[in-house]
């Protein structure tokens, strides 16, 4: 009768709960989620973002608050994005320089209210000081000029740095910023500043809720696709994320994350670099659009695709839903 029997059942280890956790090949904690937060100016001030639902931007008071809620639930970093006020935007960006800026403000808000027991990424790249809405400065063609932009986003950095940012996160794509901001923050006195970088960001159609967010949609003319990645192209990515590493990046990012799980795949086998991954806006509007019109259930939808990005090789995932995901893992 042996011809009658499977000689491995597959199904033996998936029969029961215990088994299926022991069995578990990859696990995800609340120390894999990076949080990124909307800052805005006043105090007391929670402002609903309409394509985002259940985000908010907050003024810097709330931004503690909520570095202190990640702290509770485990989440280990923080990212901050400011919605500059219109007044204070300008064909060069200049207020990403200003020391008393939103971003520096919040900051140091973050550190008096957590001290070291959070890191705070802070994302680098005009966008959200331009009138423009492009990442960089412009030449009367409306081309975002290299070199002329790293130097602005060296400054920019240094700025961050001085205010007590933890990791620096180059996300606007020019050539060669890695290097000039590693020198930089060498120079003066920041050896430890960790540098995060954007190496695979592609032009990307699900990047709009986010400049909602930041108030640079209305702003944008054109695209961003001189500097951002064709999402038609892998090998050019990992070119990419090896300029980065050998520039003095610590870690790099791919963005966005569940369309481009393959490259997350592909960089971590090849480079053995942590990886990070960002869902980005458009993923997060997705999923919970999928739950207003009873597609699916919004937390299972939400920690299936967590999950995917640790098992493609990614150590943390920055994700607008960093706190639900961490309530959930830890109940
Ligand atoms: C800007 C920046 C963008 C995001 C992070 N940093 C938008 C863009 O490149 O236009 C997108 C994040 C998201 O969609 O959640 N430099």
């Amino acid at each position: 009768m042996s011809g009658s029997y499977p000689n491995v059942r597959m199904r033996r280890t998936r029969a029961s709960g215990w088994a299926r956790n022991m069995y578990r090949e990859t696990v995800m904690t609340p120390a894999d989620l990076i949080w990124p937060l909307f800052v805005t100016e006043g105090s007391g001030v929670e402002e609903p973002i309409a394509t985002l639902p259940g985000v908010s931007r907050w003024s810097i008071d709330g931004i503690a608050a909520r570095a202190r809620e990640a702290v509770e639930l485990g989440i280990p970093c923080v990212a901050l994005f400011p919605n500059t006020p219109a007044d204070k935007r300008s064909d060069d960006g200049a207020e990403a320089l200003n020391p008393d800026n939103l971003m520096c403000r919040a900051i140091k808000a973050i550190r008096d209210a957590c001290g070291s027991d959070i890191g705070i990424l802070t994302d680098v790249a005009l966008d959200p000081y331009t009138a423009h809405g492009q990442d960089g400065l412009i030449d009367a063609a409306g081309y975002v000029v290299n070199d002329d932009t790293v130097a602005v986003l060296v400054d920019q950095s240094l700025n961050q740095a001085e205010a007590g940012a933890d990791i620096i996160a180059p996300s606007d794509m020019m050539d060669g910023r890695v290097h000039a901001i590693r020198l930089a923050l060498e120079m003066n006195g920041h050896p430890n500043v960790q540098i995060m970088s954007y190496a695979a960001k592609y032009a990307s159609a699900f990047y709009g809720p986010f400049r909602d967010a930041v108030g640079s949609s209305g702003l944008l003319k054109g695209d961003k696709k001189t500097y951002q990645m064709d999402p038609a192209n892998s090998d050019e990515a990992l070119r990419e994320v090896a300029l980065d590493i050998a520039e003095g990046a610590d870690s790099v990012m791919v963005k966005p994350g569940l369309a481009y799980l393959d490259i997350i795949y592909r960089v971590k086998q090849e480079f053995g670099i942590p990886v990070f991954a960002y869902q980005v806006s458009g993923e997060y509007a997705m999923i919970e659009a999928a739950q207003a019109a009873g597609i699916g259930d919004r937390d299972a939808l939400l920690m299936e695709k967590l999950i995917a990005f640790k098992r493609a090789g990614c150590s943390g995932v920055l994700t607008y839903h960093a706190p639900v995901a961490a309530r959930i893992l830890n109940c």
